[in-house]
């Protein structure tokens, strides 16, 4: 079979479509016809050896897939031969079959393509799952988006309106703000690109502090980190929740604490792969949660590029040049 493989940490130039054995389904496992991965941020990082888990060369990346069950080993109830599912596997997904263990696959409604199955269920259940156990985002309370035109980002804002709850989308380009109004947004604002000046975090606060009427947003949703974080945080209401989802600018942010106290707010850190192996029911249920806003026209996950697996190291690439409006899509 033909699969994406990393044979060299580096950059997306390293990488080589190969074709390599078919996976065998052991205990446990399920195996997978691919019909569509989707990139996530991760990927990005663990090709270039960065990522916090760093599987042995060479390896085929790709977090996530959406398809067909073909082959379930011993020891697995609940998924048979020709289902609709799509697996969480960190990696593995960039090929044309992966073999997934039975606890990362999930069955996907007949009702939902594949390619929306591929595009939602990383992103989708980080925000929720953020939004949700994490922030507990109440109706008529103000959520701010940074990055909002990206993977996790987009699925704030799209959640975050089916929560009822007025979403201000900040991202980098008039064009990726225009995506997020699209997708509901109540505000939006064009941040500026690089290591923020004094002034331009001032200037960061002050808008927020503009769009909220002095307030400050209660929720903040940030995937993006470095310099962005502090100014937004300096923005956070009284008893709001500062949600940590990643470092997409690339510096992990040092926080001056007294900030949370003058501002009684919560730093909340989120990291849902961990939660969906602690709490594998709850996430199941925010799952069924999801299925449901997608099947009543509550949430729509946005599939902004697509590309064949020949080309998968291109899709990467787009995600990483920070061209992304929403889900990069392999279809396979
Ligand atoms: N905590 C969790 O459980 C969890 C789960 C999934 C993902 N994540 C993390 O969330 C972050 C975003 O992931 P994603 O898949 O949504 O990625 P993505 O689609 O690439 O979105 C990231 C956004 O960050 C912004 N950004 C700012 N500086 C950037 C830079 N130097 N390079 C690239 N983008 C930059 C971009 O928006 P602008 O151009 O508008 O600034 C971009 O749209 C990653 O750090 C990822 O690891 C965390």
């Amino acid at each position: 079979m033909k699969a994406l493989q990393c044979v060299e940490l580096g950059g997306v130039e390293k990488l080589e479509i190969n074709q390599v054995s078919e996976p065998d389904v052991g205990p446990g496992q399920v195996l997978i016809d691919v019909k569509a991965a989707s990139v996530n941020f991760p990927d990005v990082l663990m090709i270039q050896g960065l990522y916090q888990f760093q599987p042995p060369l060479p390896f085929t990346p790709g977090g996530e897939a959406a398809g067909v069950v073909e082959k379930v080993g011993d020891d697995v109830d609940g998924f048979k031969e020709g289902d609709k599912v799509f697996a969480m596997t960190g990696m593995g997904a960039f090929a044309e079959k992966i073999v997934a263990p039975k606890e990362s696959v999930m069955p996907i409604p007949e009702s939902m393509d594949f390619e929306t199955a591929a595009a939602l269920s990383m992103t989708y259940g980080t925000t929720l799952y953020a939004l949700k156990q994490r922030a507990n985002l109440q109706e008529n309370e103000t959520l701010l988006v940074l990055g909002a035109a990206g993977g996790v980002g987009l699925a704030a804002v799209d959640l975050g309106k089916a929560m009822g709850a007025k979403v201000i989308a900040a991202a980098s380009s008039q064009e990726k703000v225009d995506v997020c109004l699209q997708h509901g947004a109540d505000e939006g604002f064009i941040y500026p690109v690089g290591d923020l000046t004094r002034d331009q975090q001032k200037e960061l606060s002050g808008k927020i502090k503009e769009l909220t009427g002095g307030i400050g947003a209660n929720v903040i949703y940030d995937p993006v980190g470095s310099n962005y974080s502090e100014a937004a945080l300096r923005a956070i209401a009284w008893e709001g929740r500062y949600l940590v989802i990643g470092f997409a600018a690339g510096e992990i942010p040092k926080i001056p604490l007294n900030l949370a106290l003058l501002k009684g707010c919560q730093i909340v850190g989120v990291f849902w792969g961990a939660w969906t192996g602690i709490d594998s029911k709850g996430n199941k249920d925010n799952f069924m949660d999801l299925f449901k806003l997608h099947s009543d026209g509550k949430i729509n996950p946005e599939v902004s590029d697509k590309f064949s697996l020949d080309n998968a190291a291109d899709a990467i690439a787009h995600l990483q040049n920070r061209k992304a409006k929403g889900k990069v899509i392999i279809t396979i």
